[in-house]
């Protein structure tokens, strides 16, 4: 039942027709909770309240079915006056962005074009920026565009998902990048030959990549809402004397906000990733092939602590 459920609403991601209607109604049928807007104004006071209570952010302007170059260089431009914004109002924020949203799957070209202008603003102003992961098609891809651009910008990271079988030897290509890594589970719908099936084995895989990249020395995103990750990460850091310094728990906007504040108690950094913008369908509907509750949540304002 679960997997009927998650197929259907990745299947519903997918669909243009919906996306389209999405955007003529907006946010207002329980994405709000958590999407933060429909314009980066409209998000500037959700960040703000979430520093005020200790928590960082990153801003992701939502981008999907990009296949223009024209749209490809507005959305650079947006993620550049994203950056502008941040800075002028002194908000504790990243970005984070897809690199198909930038043109990716319309030439090499013009997706450097597009993030050499977004990372030279991000680096004038001191923002991190880090590249998501999409679906497995475009993994290869995504990474070696982040260890070129991480060759000339210090201030990029990525993503690793532990349910792809690829992943493992990734972090070590990575490991002479000094890579800054949000490592996640993954959100896409993927073939059982590239990826693991069983849940199980995606948790484990996933608890492997984070002690693997700890104990490379490297700065590592915990991009989870499971309890067991987070007490995974806790004790492997205290057994290890890992410094707090050396890793972050990163939850989306909207999900598990008491436990995000509690973390923030316990002197944990903690980032809210805070997605904003008319295109907000895909992600909201991935969010929902996740965890079918978040529909309830939607809907109704109710979720888990
Ligand atoms: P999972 O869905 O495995 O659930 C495990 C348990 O955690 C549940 O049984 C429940 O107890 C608890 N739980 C989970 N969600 C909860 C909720 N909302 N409320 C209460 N309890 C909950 N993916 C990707 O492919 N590319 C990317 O770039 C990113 N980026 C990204 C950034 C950030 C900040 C996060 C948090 C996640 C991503 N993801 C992602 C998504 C990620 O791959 C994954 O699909 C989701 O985080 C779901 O996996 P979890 O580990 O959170 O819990």
């Amino acid at each position: 039942m679960e997997a009927i459920s998650k197929n259907f609403f990745l299947f519903l991601s997918n669909n243009k027709l919906l996306d389209r209607l999405a955007k003529r109604y907006g946010t207002r049928f329980g994405a709000d909770k958590i999407v933060g807007g429909e314009t980066f104004s409209q998000a500037i006071p959700l960040i703000k309240e979430l520093n005020r209570d200790g928590l960082q952010v990153t801003v992701d302007h939502l981008g999907e079915f990009v296949n223009s170059k024209k749209e490809a260089k507005e959305r650079a431009k947006e993620c550049v006056y994203t950056i502008q914004a941040i800075a002028s109002h002194q908000l504790n924020s990243e970005v984070s962005l897809k690199l198909t949203s930038l043109g990716l799957d319309i030439s090499e070209e013009l997706v450097m074009e597009n993030m050499r202008l977004i990372l030279q603003v991000a680096e004038q102003h001191g923002v991190t920026v880090t590249i998501d992961m999409e679906d497995s098609s475009r993994c290869g891809a995504t990474l070696d565009i982040y260890k070129t651009l991480k060759e000339e910008y210090e201030n990029l990271g990525t993503v690793i998902q532990s349910y792809l079988f690829r992943s493992d030897e990734d972090l070590d290509t990575l490991d002479e990048t000094n890579p800054y890594l949000r490592l996640v589970k993954g959100a896409y719908k993927e073939s059982g030959k590239v990826a693991y099936a069983e849940k199980s084995m995606v948790d484990e895989n996933l608890k492997r990549l984070i002690k693997k990249n700890l104990l490379n020395g490297h700065y590592t995103a915990v991009g989870s809402h499971d309890d067991a990750m987070i007490q995974y990460t806790k004790e492997l850091a205290e057994e290890q004397g890992i410094s707090k310094d050396q890793f972050e728990f990163q939850m989306l906007y909207g999900m598990r906000n008491e436990t995000q504040k509690k973390l923030v108690q316990e002197g944990y950094t903690v980032r809210v990733y805070l997605p904003y913008g008319e295109d907000w369908y895909g992600y909201f509907m991935r969010r929902m092939a996740e965890r079918p509750a978040n529909v309830a949540f939607a809907v109704k304002g109710i979720f888990k602590k």
